[in-house]
Parts: structure tokens; sequence; C-alpha cells
């Protein structure tokens, strides 16, 4: 990128931007260089959930947070390489653990106030959303179909431009990947639960043991993975030597996987039809799942459409989709105010905060 000029000089802007996620259990910052036509990723670090909260099989907010105080300024040191100049700081400021998006919004702050930067407050989801295209070094396209799938969210968003993102469905009670570490939880698989129920399924076969998939064929663009979770409990209770190690257990998996795959691509076939987008994206730690990017493979193609998952690494959450965001905000010629707080709550659909 060197060729063209530099954000102070002449020639095509170019911007340095620096990510920083922290609204659940990754400490995270990265940096990114970019201009109109691409993205490279430059940097970054990545700390996971502290080893007490893995052992309780959940988030404990205490130990997350404290986490996120402790490691995120030399995670960021990290990534940030000398005196080089840094045109923008984004942090994310929701959907997300209140007390966790706090840590990264304020040390975002600080460090954009610090470097004269311009300061963005990002949406996790526009993340994602951003995740399949900028990991392949390239903006979005519009108009899309994005799903979202990970341990915290299940929803289908149709993009239609930059600016827009309408919901076409959400979870009405356990997020997909939220599932998978569920249902691997009740076989004794440990966290997360859907790398070890992929690898478990190899052995197995689904259709040997029976699974609903919930909604399935509904006209509604809801996903529901609660009878799932249930159907499984009932089996487990009657046939709990299912639950050990063996080829139960990996039909288990392998219909569960299968059960999952086919209720995301069902509604992603719905979600096409009613939009009309001939592209779908995939993001979130479930789009890791070679079974669930089989099926909406399967059934693009029969609507006519592509799909794009982001490279592997850029599944799971991750500060690099941050840092595109943001360097995407600051090439628009926009900025966060230097008031703007952290949203809990906010939707995919809502452009609060967003300047
Ligand atoms: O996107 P992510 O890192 O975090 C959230 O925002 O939640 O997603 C983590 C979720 C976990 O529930 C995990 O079990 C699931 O993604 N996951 C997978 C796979 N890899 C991660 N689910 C199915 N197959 C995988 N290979
Ligand atoms: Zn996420």
């Amino acid at each position: 990128m060197e060729s063209g000029g530099t954000a102070h000089g002449p020639g095509p802007l170019i911007v340095r931007a620096l990510g920083i996620e922290t609204s659940c259990d990754e400490t995270a910052a990265a940096l990114v260089e970019a201009d109109e036509s691409r993205i490279r990723l430059l940097g970054q670090k990545l700390a996971t959930r502290p080893e007490e909260s893995r052992a309780l099989g959940g988030i404990v907010p205490e130990l997350t947070v404290r986490q996120h105080l402790e490691l995120l300024p030399e995670i960021i040191q990290g990534v940030l390489s000398g005196e080089r100049p840094l045109e923008a700081v984004g942090a994310t400021a929701g959907p997300g653990l209140a007390p966790a998006l706090l840590v990264g919004l304020a040390l975002g702050k600080s460090l954009a106030w610090a470097r004269q930067s311009s300061f963005h407050a990002i949406n996790h989801l526009e993340g994602h959303i951003f995740s399949p295209f900028v990991s392949r070094g390239k903006w979005p396209e519009f108009p899309h179909l994005a799903l979202i799938a990970s341990g915290g969210h299940t929803l289908l968003v149709d993009v239609p431009s930059a600016s827009q993102r309408r919901m076409v469905g959400g979870t009405r009670d356990d997020a997909a990947g939220e599932a998978f570490d569920k249902l691997a939880r009740m076989v004794g698989l440990g966290y997360p639960g859907g790398p070890e129920i992929e690898r478990e399924s190899v052995r197995g076969e689904a259709g040997k043991i029976q699974l609903p998939r919930p909604m399935k064929g509904s006209e509604e663009g809801d996903f529901s993975f609660s009878g799932l979770k249930n159907a499984a409990r009932l089996l487990l209770e009657k046939k709990p030597e299912i639950a050990q190690p063996g080829t139960a257990r990996a039909h288990f998996c392998a219909e569960v996987q299968a059960a999952i795959a086919e209720c995301l691509a069902d509604r992603c076939r719905l979600g096409l039809r009613r939009t009309g987008r001939k592209l779908l994206t995939v993001s979130g730690g479930v789009s890791a799942n070679q079974a669930v990017a089989r099926a909406l493979e399967q059934v693009a193609q029969r609507e006519g459409a592509n799909v794009l998952t982001p490279v592997a690494g850029w599944n799971t959450d991750n500060a690099a989709m941050i840092a595109a965001v943001t360097a995407r905000r600051h090439l628009d010629g926009v900025q966060s105010d230097w008031q703007s707080d952290v949203d809990p709550r906010w939707s995919v659909e809502s452009d609060q905060n967003r300047t």
C-alpha cells in the first residue's frame, strides 16, 4: 500500500484502524490497513475466557471483566507497532455484557484521544456481517442476506445496502451455538461444544438416532432450538448409555449436527425466497462447521444464490472484524460522539450510536 500516499498526504486515502473487542469473553485487538479498494490485516491478538469460567462451563461476568482490565492494555500494545500513524480507533459498544463492553469502549476512547484518531463505537453484529468479506480482503457487497450463528446470536438479516439492515428472523430461545454447547454438555463433551460435536460426528451417522428439526418448513422466519434440546434430554433420560463414549454417542452427535444444520439451512431458504437475494453470507462460530456450510451451499444452489463464509479464524469472535468496520467508518468520513455509551441490547437493525 506504500505507493498510494497516506491519509495525510496526496493520493488515495489509506487508513490504519485499530479495533477492540470485549463484548463477551474474548479480549481482543486488531490492526487493519485499508483504502477504498481493499483491506488488509496487519496484526491481531486475542485472549479467551479465563480458565475459571471455562471450568464452570459459562461466563462469570466479574472474571471476564477482570480479564479485560488486566489483558487489554498489553494486547493493544502488542498490535500497535511503534509510533506509526493511527487514523481510527473503534471498540465494540454492543450488543454484549455491559461491564465488559465498558472496558473496551473506555480504553478505546482514551487511546483515540491520545493519538488524535477518530473514534468509533461499533456494533458487534455489524462486525460479523463484515467478516466473510473482509477476511478475503474486500469490502462487503450489497445487497446480500446474512446469517449470523454464534453462541450468543442466531439472526437472519437482509442487508440491502451499507446503511440498511432488516431482520428476517431471530431465535425464539437458544442460539445455534448455544444449542451445540448444551447438547455437547449433555453427553459429557467439553466447551465449546460445536467443535466437539463436529469431531465426534465424524465417527457417527445422522438418522441412526432421530431428533426433531424445530421450525423446519414454517413460513415464519424465526429459529428455535429448545425443542431439539428437550427431545435430546428425554431421549438421554430413557437411554443414558448414549452419553457414554462410543458409537451411540457418535450417532447422537451426527444427528444433532444434522438437525442444527438443516434448521439453519431451511430458514435461509425461506429468507432467500422472501428477499430474492443472490448472495448468502454466514458468520459467527457455527459458520466454522462443515456440515452447516454444506447444508447452506445446497440450499443456496437450489435458490440460485452463492454462499460466502469467513476465512478460517474469522468465524468466531475477533477484533479484526471490528477494526474493519472502524476503517470503513473512517473512510466514509463519519465518527462517533465522545459521549457515546455502550448498548448491551444494540439491535442489528439500529444505527443508533453509529455516527
Ligand atoms: O462467534 P462466537 O465466537 O461467539 C459468540 O458470539 O457467541 O461463537 C462461539 C460459538 C460456540 O457456541 C461454539 O460452540 C460455536 O460457536 N462453534 C461451533 C464450531 N466452532 C465454534 N459450532 C459448530 N461447529 C463448529 N465447528
Ligand atoms: Zn459474536
